[in-house]
């Protein structure tokens, strides 16, 4: 975890009071702690997302201990006036909708809540036909990110003939839906409550904890760290050691 999460020059320290390993004053061992608890959980609940290859601290933290890619709440302009009501993080490039005119921030509604992600009613009629303009623009700002974090085009998880119909979809699509649900559990589950406990100088201009999005352990690969199998060896953050016919027979 040292060499994982903590600053070399700090290693156990940045966590620990030496004269007491035991003793919780540090908000970073707080952390530490519901991080360990979250990793299992990935690695033991979120199987259709990370199967066996798993995830350690490193696939988030990559030896730092702010994660690269992070994401808090866009505090949005208003227009000019304020009862010309609020732009939404539109017109104000941003790097995670790939400096676009769509929302900047896709996340609060689809990785923190759980609006739909579509961009079309099914029915012609109101009734279930409810979808909004601004739904649609979120749901791409999403793509965009979603593509960008992974290094792909739309094609690798949609028959672009038709975005909406899963037919004929690479699978990729299907463990790209998980990964929206891991997501969003992660932050709400894990992230949020830790809210408290973080510093005021790690938290957003709304004084929201910082947040997991596809970047923050994909950080532009297919898979994070090309597929790299993190968890084998760390039965103890929920890892599946990986059962070969000498490990049965030696038992
Ligand atoms: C990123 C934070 C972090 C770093 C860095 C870290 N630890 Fe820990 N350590 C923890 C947490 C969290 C626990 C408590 C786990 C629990 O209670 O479930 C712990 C527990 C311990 C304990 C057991 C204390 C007890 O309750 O009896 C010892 C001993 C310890 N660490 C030593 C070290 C040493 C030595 C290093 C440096 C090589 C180190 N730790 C680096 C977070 C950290
Ligand atoms: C899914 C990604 C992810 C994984 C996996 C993960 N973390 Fe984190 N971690 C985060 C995010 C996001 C933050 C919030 C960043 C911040 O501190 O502002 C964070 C913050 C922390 C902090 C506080 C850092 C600081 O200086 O404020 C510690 C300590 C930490 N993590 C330890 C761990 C340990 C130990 C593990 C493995 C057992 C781990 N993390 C696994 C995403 C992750
Ligand atoms: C990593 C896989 C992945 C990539 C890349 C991706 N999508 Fe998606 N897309 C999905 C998934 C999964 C859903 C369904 C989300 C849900 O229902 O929770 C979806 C939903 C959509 C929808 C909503 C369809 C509806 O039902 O209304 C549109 C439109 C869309 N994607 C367009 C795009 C575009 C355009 C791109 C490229 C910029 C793109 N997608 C890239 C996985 C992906
Ligand atoms: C906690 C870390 C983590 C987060 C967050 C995460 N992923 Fe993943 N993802 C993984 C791991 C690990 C794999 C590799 C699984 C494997 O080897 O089959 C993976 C695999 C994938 C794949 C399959 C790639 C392929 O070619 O088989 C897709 C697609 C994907 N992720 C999309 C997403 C999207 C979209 C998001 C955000 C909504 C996301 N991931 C968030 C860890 C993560």
């Amino acid at each position: 975890m040292s060499s994982w999460v903590a600053p070399a020059e700090q290693g156990c320290l940045y966590c620990h009071n030496p004269a007491n390993f035991a003793e919780d004053s540090k908000y970073t061992k707080l952390v530490a702690r519901r991080m360990v608890e979250m990793t299992r959980h990935i690695n033991k609940d979120w199987q259709p997302h990370v199967s066996a290859t798993g995830v350690t601290c490193y696939t988030c933290h990559r030896g730092q201990p702010v994660p690269k890619e992070i994401w808090f709440k866009a505090n949005h302009q208003p227009y000019g006036s304020n009862f010309m009501g609020d732009k939404a993080g539109q017109n104000e490039p941003a790097k995670v909708v790939n400096l676009s005119s769509l929302p900047n921030d896709p996340f609060t509604p689809f990785l923190l809540g759980a609006q739909n992600i579509r961009v079309g009613g099914t029915t012609a009629l109101p009734a279930g036909n409810n979808q909004s303009i601004k739904q649609a623009e979120w749901t791409y700002g999403l793509m965009t990110h979603m593509s960008t974090s992974l290094g792909v085009n739309c094609t690798y998880c949609h028959n672009t003939q038709s975005f909406v119909s899963w037919k004929g979809n690479p699978p990729q699509r299907a463990t790209a839906w998980y990964g929206i649900r891991m997501a969003r559990d992660l932050n709400k589950d894990y992230m949020e409550p830790l809210t408290d406990t973080f510093p005021a100088h790690r938290k957003g201009e709304l004084g929201d904890v910082a947040k997991v999005n596809c970047a923050t352990c994909h950080q532009g690969a297919y898979k994070p760290l090309n597929g790299a199998k993190m968890a084998k060896d760390f039965p103890e953050l929920g890892g599946q050691t990986e059962v070969t016919s000498t490990t049965v027979a030696s038992k």
